[in-house]
């Protein structure tokens, strides 16, 4: 069976592969773009990348209501815990250590970011993450710098890299392009961008540099839409 991701705006994405569908970054309800609502959307997992509020948003809602495991860093799964997710619910990682799930190998990637959660709790680091599924290899970037450490990520071989472009929380449209060189994926889809004003980005300029400047192929999808590989 394929797999699939569906962008459902700002860092927020469902990745249908095999029988499972994982969610990633569940900011809905709050979310100008989401084309769907966190009290509509099913998932047998839930990968967050940092405790911001624009990441974690509606996990503990979604979790809570579907019964998903959510994997996350130490700090954030402690933090969920006190929310009243079930332990056995949850996976904790921390930077560079990966665990094996029913969907495929999930391994923590650094992120040059902050992780505090909505409320003021220390959420560890911010994270990103490389899934190796049965047949791709997907590297959602999270909200992050550019990084020479992408370079190490990149040598895995990525089907498909996710990296924001909106600038001024996260890397914009430039480095992100430089972010491209670094880690030589085939595709690349943006993300974290279009969201709010402050984020606005126009993803056709950004699709024609990464064209001219890498071998990668540009994914651009409108919230809602989505990309079969
Ligand atoms: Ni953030
Ligand atoms: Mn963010």
């Amino acid at each position: 069976m394929s797999t699939k991701i569906t962008w459902l705006g700002h860092s927020c994405f469902s990745i249908r592969t095999g029988k499972y569908e994982v969610l990633v970054d569940p900011f809905l309800d709050d979310s100008p773009t989401a084309p769907v609502k966190s009290a509509d959307i099913s998932a047998d997992f839930i990968l967050l990348t940092h405790g911001h509020f624009d990441h974690v948003g509606d996990a503990v809602a979604i979790a809570s209501r579907t019964g998903a495991t959510v994997v996350a860093n130490f700090e954030i799964s402690e933090w969920l815990k006190k929310q009243g997710i079930a332990e056995e619910k949850t996976v904790a990682l921390n930077l560079g250590g990966g665990v094996e799930l029913a969907f495929g190998h999930v391994k923590m990637t650094s992120a040059l970011h902050s992780s505090s959660l909505p409320d003021g709790t220390y959420g560890g680091s911010a994270g990103g993450y490389l899934l190796s599924l049965k047949k791709e290899t997907i590297y959602l970037a999270g909200d992050t710098a550019l990084t020479l450490d992408l370079k190490l990520i990149g040598m895995s071989g990525i089907d498909l890299a996710v990296l924001p472009i909106g600038d001024q929380f996260t890397m914009g449209p430039a480095d992100s392009v430089e972010a491209v060189k670094l880690l030589n994926p085939r595709r690349v889809m943006p993300c974290h961008y279009n969201t709010w004003a402050p984020i606005d980005q126009d993803a056709a300029t950004w699709a024609d540099q990464v064209r001219s400047h890498t071998a990668a192929e540009p994914i651009v999808l409108q919230p809602g839409n989505e990309f079969s590989f």
